[in-house]
Order: structure tokens, then C-alpha cells, then sequence
């Protein structure tokens, strides 16, 4: 399929997807969320893509946020439009069924900051920052922002950067748990892709269940969360990835997974 905002490509069953509007640092308007949005649908049916990378095209961005003239045209009655479409992709790209890593190359700012949190891991290069500033726009993260970054950093620091507006280093979002692991500038999609590779050896059912229990377990009690882990456990141990996994261990070799 031909895309005007974003690239995709499939590189030994990873999906790369790169947000490709340079001139607006990547921004991403309504077109750019549909083609995101259509990737992921893609990735959701495929057999053979075990991991999502998210990247931006270029030297300075990521993504700088939404895309700012669209805000500024939006009517009352567009706004819940606008919203849920931003919102929905977050999600999708949250429960994709596998794991999902932001390659953070430079700006990851408001709607880009929240759409790197909605992904499962996020590798900072060294030249990355990462900010909600839209108070100063005289707007509030949108698509997930105050819930995602609280979520992760606290509510106290959550709150700091959400009010100031201040953008969030690389050296730093890694020590706050905000991205995971940081990286020279050249090196950050070969490292992105050595992190994808390491998980795509692993079972697939099993990485889509781990995905699901910490989603929907850190959001409840510890009780809960337990009881949801018993049952995703149960379906772990019924499936043929469980087997293959046991009996490649047995016969010292590398296990074949189908991903059920
Ligand atoms: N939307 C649309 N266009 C954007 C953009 C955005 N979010 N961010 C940057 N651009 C455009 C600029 O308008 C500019 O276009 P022109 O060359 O046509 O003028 C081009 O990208 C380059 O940007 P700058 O000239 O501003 O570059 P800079 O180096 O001086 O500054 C920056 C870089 C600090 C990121 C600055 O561009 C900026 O502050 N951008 C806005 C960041 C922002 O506020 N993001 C949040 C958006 S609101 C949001 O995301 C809501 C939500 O939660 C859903």
C-alpha cells in the first residue's frame, strides 16, 4: 500500500514504521494517523511480525506532537473527532498483541511523547527529548499524556513536566523509567533492532499474554492482577509454543513457534 506521511517496511519479522514529514518535524495530522492506523491493523493480522518499531524520519524529530494547524482549525464538534482517532491509535499500538518499541531519534513532543508511551519500550537516542508542553499552547495532552506519564514517572513528577512544560533529556527519561535504554545517535536503530530481535526469539503467545498481564494487571489491585496472571498462565501452558519451547530446551535446540 502507498503511504504519503509514514513508511513501512518488514525487516525479519520486525515492522518498521517511520513517520515521515520532515518539514513538520513529523507531526502527525489527521492523514498521518490514518496511514499509522492502517500499518497497525496490518501488524495486528500478520503471522510473521513479532515486533513494531516506531521511528521518525530525519535528524531533529520524532514527532513534535499533533499537528498544530489542524488544532487551531478544530470547531467544538471536531474536537471529540480528533481526539479519539489519536486516542484509539494509542491504544492499538497498547494492545497490539506484540510488543511495540519507540525509537526515540530527537523531539518526542506532546501527541509524540504520548504516542512513545502507548508503545511498550522506548530506546532514547542521546540526542533525544521528550516533553508534553501543550499547557502552553493553551491546550492539554489528548491523546493519553496525563495518564500515560503519571503512570510511568509518578504522579509528582508527572505533574512537574505537565505544568512546566519542561523537556525531559535522554540521560534523564532513563533514569526515570520514562524510556529504557539510550544509545548513540548512528547506532540507535541498530540497537532498537537487536532489542526487537531478542524478543522475536522468544514464544509469541506467550510475549502477547506477559503484554496483557501487565497492561491490564498494573491497573489493578495486586489481588486482581494475580488472578488475571493465574488465568493468562493457564492459557500459556495449554498452548504449542509452551510445548515446542520445553521440548527445544530438551533437545538443545532452537525452538520453532507458531505464536498459539
Ligand atoms: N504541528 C505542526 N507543525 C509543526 C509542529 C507541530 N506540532 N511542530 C513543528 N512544526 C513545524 C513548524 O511550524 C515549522 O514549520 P515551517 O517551517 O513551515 O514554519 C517546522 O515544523 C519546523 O519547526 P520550527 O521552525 O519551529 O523549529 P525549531 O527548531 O525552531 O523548534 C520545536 C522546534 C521546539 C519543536 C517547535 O517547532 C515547537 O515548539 N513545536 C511545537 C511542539 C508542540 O507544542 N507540540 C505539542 C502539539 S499539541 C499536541 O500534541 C496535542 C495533543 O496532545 C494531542
Amino acid at each position: 500500500m502507498g503511504f504519503s506521511n509514514i513508511q513501512y517496511r518488514v525487516e525479519d519479522g520486525v515492522g518498521i514504521l517511520t513517520v515521515d514529514r520532515p518539514k513538520a518535524l513529523n507531526a502527525l495530522n489527521k492523514e498521518t494517523i490514518k496511514e499509522i492506523c492502517s500499518v497497525l491493523a496490518e501488524a495486528k493480522e500478520s503471522k510473521t511480525v513479532r515486533v513494531l518499531i516506531v521511528t521518525g524520519s530525519g535528524e531533529k524529530a520524532f514527532i513534535a506532537g499533533a499537528d498544530i494547524n489542524e488544532i487551531n482549525d478544530l470547531g467544538l464538534k471536531d474536537a471529540l473527532d480528533f481526539l479519539s482517532a489519536g486516542n484509539r491509535m494509542n491504544f492499538e499500538i497498547e494492545t497490539l498483541g506484540i510488543p511495540t518499541i519507540a525509537a526515540i531519534n530527537g523531539l518526542a513532543l506532546g501527541g509524540g511523547c504520548e504516542l512513545a508511551m502507548a508503545c511498550s519500550l522506548r530506546v532514547v537516542s542521546e540526542t533525544a527529548r521528550l516533553g508534553l508542553p501543550e499547557l502552553g499552547l493553551g491546550v492539554i495532552p489528548g491523546y493519553g499524556g496525563t495518564q500515560r506519564l503519571a503512570r510511568l514517572i509518578g504522579k509528582g513528577r508527572a505533574l512537574w513536566y505537565l505544568l512546566t512544560g519542561d523537556m525531559i533529556d535522554a540521560q534523564k527519561a532513563v533514569e526515570m523509567g520514562l524510556a529504557n535504554l539510550i544509545v548513540k545517535p548512528e547506532k540507535l536503530m541498530e540497537e532498537s533492532l537487536a532489542v526487537a530481535k531478542r524478543i522475536s526469539s522468544k514464544g509469541p503467545f506467550a510475549v502477547k499474554m506477559a503484554l496483557l498481564a501487565v497492561k491490564y494487571g498494573s491497573e489493578v489491585d495486586l489481588e486482581s492482577g494475580l488472578v488475571l496472571e493465574s488465568a493468562l498462565t493457564n492459557l500459556v501452558i495449554a498452548s504449542e509454543d509452551k510445548k515446542e519451547g520445553i521440548a527445544a530446551f530438551f533437545e538443545k535446540r532452537k525452538p520453532q513457534y507458531k505464536g498459539e
